[in-house]
């Protein structure tokens, strides 16, 4: 079975002996509750590298205080088989205390952190970036694997490793949906058989704002209307943001002709869920 490490030091072991032996590494962070989306992030590490380390660690600092962080869920029985059907060598599971203790550093980008999620989760980042940077420290892995459903997040980590000059690249990885559209993640869990079915109208309204782009229109401000509009259909769902932005510097497109990023997070019920589409 795939070890499951809870110290740093012990993951620093393996990955020497890794090194030792002339192996590449890749690094898949994770909070957890592994679904089908971070199983073809680890696939496609595994097919990139020699040897694949799948962090798996609710992250406190990246919660708000009025946030999920108590009730994230969490299994790490389910996650290690997972690991292991998908090849990876290693799952780094620390406490929160292993992770930090009298830290006095964090690690913010400015101005791609303050928009879209930024606005309603103004810390997140924060805690986003500076475990990001102390896994990437841990780790020291060739390459390091995120999703293309948490866009900003890609987008901000992108940047961090521009900044800082860590010399790992950054791999995104597309988005990953049931087959009727919804976007796979571990905050699903959280909706009712109702809310499930209320939920769609994230897929369904980005498939509307790509139609009327492939279509010809380009006025980001009349295509995110028209998305707004059909999210508003749904009695259960209430928006916090649906924007057109520029896919680098996340700033509002007016044209949404190419290189943008259509980004948006919806409440249903209680659970926020975000989803988006690029093109590139
Ligand atoms: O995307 C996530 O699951 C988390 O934000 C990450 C990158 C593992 C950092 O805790």
């Amino acid at each position: 079975m795939i070890p499951v490490v809870k110290t740093i030091d012990e993951v620093r072991q393996y990955v020497k002996l890794w090194r030792k032996e002339g192996k590449t590494v890749g690094l898949v962070p994770t909070m957890g509750y592994l679904h089908e989306g971070h199983k073809s992030l680890i696939e496609r590490a595994v097919k990139e590298n020699d040897c694949v380390v799948v962090s798996d660690f609710v992250n406190p600092t990246q919660f708000g205080p009025n946030e999920d962080f108590e009730t994230y869920p969490r299994d790490i029985q389910a996650d290690a088989v997972l690991c292991e059907a998908a090849g990876a060598k290693l799952i780094f599971n620390p406490e929160p205390s292993e992770m930090y203790h009298d830290a006095l550093t964090t690690v913010s980008v400015d101005k791609i952190t303050k928009v879209l999620c930024g606005k309603t989760r103004p810390t997140h980042f924060n805690g986003v970036c500076t475990v990001v940077s102390k896994l990437f420290n841990i780790v020291m892995p060739d390459k390091a694997y995120f999703g293309q459903k948490d866009a900003q997040q890609l987008c901000v980590v992108k940047k961090m490793v521009k900044d800082l000059n860590f010399d790992i690249e950054i791999v995104g990885c597309p988005i990953i949906r049931e087959a009727d559209g919804l976007a796979k993640s571990s905050r699903n869990t959280y909706l009712s058989a109702e809310e499930r079915k209320a939920a769609l109208c994230l897929s369904r309204s980005l498939k509307l704002g790509r139609s009327m782009i492939e279509s010809g229109e380009t006025n980001a401000a009349k295509i995110t209307q028209a998305m707004k509009a059909d999210i508003n259909k749904e009695p259960l769902a209430r928006i916090d943001y649906v924007e057109i932005v520029n896919i680098e510097t996340l700033e509002p497109a007016v044209d949404a002709s190419g290189h943008i990023l259509a980004a948006m997070a919806v409440y249903i019920g209680k659970t926020r869920l975000i989803d988006n589409f690029m093109i590139d």
